[in-house]
């Protein structure tokens, strides 16, 4: 009997070759969104290295919703091919090609890490940000956003139905819409962000209804034979921000709008990260509990890096499928590594054929 990691995983009409996700992470490397060689090579990369899943990185729908000038995005229809490409390249190598949808909200308009991660203004390319409320996040974010209109919000959500629409003419077949780590739909959610009076705040139901009419539109234009998924953060670790108890309820509520499964993440809607409780797989207890409680497929990721781990986490039912960052960056064919320590003998499926026999 192969590992639990090694087990085909079946969501709708898409089969994972694995349990293994690679987790979105930003390239800073897109000029006007536009994917790239760096891109086909990365992410071809770990397709190669044998995951099951590649998630590509938060991905604007719309220019002003990039982090940074330098921001993946796919807001417009030029922008299908290029991903088009990767999508081809990464599906030969057996991997499942995924995207995450995103708007960076008041943390938009910022320097890549490696030149500095802070707001920039219009002499260095950045731009003027919207959010819920007229707060800057703070810290190197300083940057007052506009409070969002009515009409600001139906033309943000028709960015994301777009984006949607065009991911899945670029040949993705699994969707993820990100509502995490601080960004414009966790902006709506979390009070410490949301300070509106109108429908789009205030009450539990008031600052989801962002959430839910954005999932919903989505909803109308993502087939339903594939998955669409949702990376929330469950929590923000603060008194006064967001709770596992308020997202269990959402993600039911999510649940019964359609979505296929949940990316459980935390956290940074606020510059103040002190009362994180960072160690190895911290999401993974909230995860088994959000899908217990909400009934509903589970991934995360946050510190798994051990495939033994791993495997735990799958078997005691925490997550369906585990998702890598970091560790992925540092080894692309941490699938075939985990294998190897797991035991498992027929490891051709993971490697491709051009390396297969020779490594075996
Ligand atoms: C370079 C880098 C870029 C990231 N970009 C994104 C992103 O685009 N979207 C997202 O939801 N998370 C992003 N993350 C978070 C990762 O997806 C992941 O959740 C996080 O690194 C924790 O998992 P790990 O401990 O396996 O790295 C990024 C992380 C890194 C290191």
């Amino acid at each position: 009997m192969k590992p639990n990691l090694f087990q085909s995983y079946t969501l709708k009409d898409i089969t994972l070759r694995n349990r293994i996700a690679v987790s979105p992470m930003c390239q800073y490397s897109s000029d006007d969104g536009f994917p790239n060689d760096w891109h086909l090579v990365h992410l071809g990369s770990r397709a190669v290295g044998g995951a099951g899943l590649v998630v590509v990185e938060a991905t604007a729908v719309s220019p002003e919703g990039r982090i940074s000038p330098q921001d993946s995005g796919i807001y417009t229809d030029q922008h299908v091919e290029p991903f088009a490409k990767i999508n081809r390249f990464m599906t030969q190598h057996g991997s499942v090609p995924g995207i995450q949808l995103a708007h960076a909200g008041r943390k938009a308009s910022a320097s890549k890490p490696w030149e500095g991660d802070h707001h920039i203004g219009p002499d260095e390319g950045g731009w003027a940000t919207i959010a819920p409320t007229a707060e800057a996040f703070g810290s190197n974010l300083p940057k007052v956003p506009k409070e969002m209109s009515i009409d600001d919000i139906h033309r943000v959500k028709q960015n994301f139905v777009d984006a949607a629409r065009r991911s899945l003419d670029a040949g993705f077949q699994w969707l993820q819409i990100h509502f995490a780590h601080g960004y414009l739909a966790h902006e709506f959610y979390s009070p410490l962000s949301n300070k509106r009076t109108d429908q789009y705040g205030g009450s539990f139901d008031n600052r989801i209804r962002f959430l839910m009419e954005t999932f919903a539109g989505v909803r109308e234009v993502w087939p339903e034979r594939l998955p669409l998924t949702v990376r929330l953060s469950v929590t923000d670790w603060i008194d006064g921000g967001v709770t596992i108890d308020e997202s269990i309820e959402l993600t039911r509520r999510l649940k019964s709008a359609g979505l296929d499964l949940l990316d459980v993440s935390h956290g940074f809607v606020t510059p103040d990260i002190s009362s994180v409780p960072w160690g190895a797989g911290m999401m993974l207890p909230h995860a088994g509990r959000i899908r217990t409680e909400a009934d509903i497929p589970t991934t995360t990721s946050w510190l798994i890096t051990d495939p033994v781990q791993a495997e735990t986490a799958i078997h005691n039912g925490q997550v369906d499928v585990v998702s890598l960052g970091r560790e992925m960056l540092r080894d692309p064919y941490w699938p075939y590594h985990a294998a190897k320590q797991l035991g498992v003998e027929d490891r051709s499926g993971i490697l491709p054929d051009q390396y297969a026999r020779a490594v075996q």
